[in-house]
């Protein structure tokens, strides 16, 4: 079984990275982070990947502002690495150039934490749901399409937050079926492939 070689992209503390690295160690994901990227000097994700020996990256959002320009920037990094498999792992910037979106199409992977469309486009879908009073929520991964949060569903869990009594809580228990959820997607690359019809995705094993 051949390794998918991907590109982790995170903003921020990256515990969905770790999972992810975790799984790759454990035998249990047949991936090869070949970069991590950032947008955010300070992200904690950074040390994650500097232990691993990964190459990181680091585009800073305070010198590019440009979206367009930054996207660009992006691309070129992603085509110098070669990888197969872009991850978004609380990536905190839309991804809005066509030039990427195009060369990447249904190569890019967001995972989001609520079940979609419900709680689209926040970055508080976790506080959302509990402030609406949902019983349940869970998780999306999907592809990334110009519709932000909108790209077709390769996968969804529920999970129950009726016991919940913040939406601090509705996280912390939604983030745990993400860490097991994304690297098991993100393996599934390597062992077959997505066929996206419209808004449907289809898989086929190797
Ligand atoms: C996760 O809740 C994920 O669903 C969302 O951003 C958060 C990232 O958390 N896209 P972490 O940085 O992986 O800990």
């Amino acid at each position: 079984m051949e390794n998918i070689p991907i590109a982790v992209l995170a903003s921020g503390r990256g515990s969905n990275f770790q999972a992810i690295l975790d799984a790759i160690d454990a035998g249990e994901c047949s991936a090869d982070v070949k970069v991590f990227i950032t947008d955010n000097p300070e992200a904690k994700a950074i040390e994650r990947a500097q232990s691993k020996n990964i190459p990181v990256e680091i585009i800073d959002k305070r010198e590019i502002k440009d979206r367009e320009q930054f996207d660009l920037e992006l691309k070129k990094k992603l085509d110098g690495y070669k990888v197969e498999l872009v991850v978004l792992a609380g990536y905190m910037r839309i991804i809005k150039s066509k030039e990427l979106l195009d060369s990447y199409k249904y190569k890019i992977i967001n995972i989001h934490p609520s079940l979609l469309p419900a709680f689209k486009g926040t970055t508080h879908a976790q506080h959302e749901a509990y402030d609406y009073g949902c019983k349940v929520s869970g998780l999306t991964i999907h592809f990334v399409t110009d519709d932000v949060d909108g790209g077709p569903i390769i996968y969804q869990e529920a999970v129950d937050i009726s016991d919940c009594s913040s939406g601090d809580e509705v996280a912390a228990k939604i983030i745990k079926h993400e860490h097991k959820a994304y690297p098991k997607v993100v393996d599934s690359f390597a062992k077959g492939k997505y066929v996206v019809e419209g808004k449907h995705v289809r898989y086929i094993k190797k």
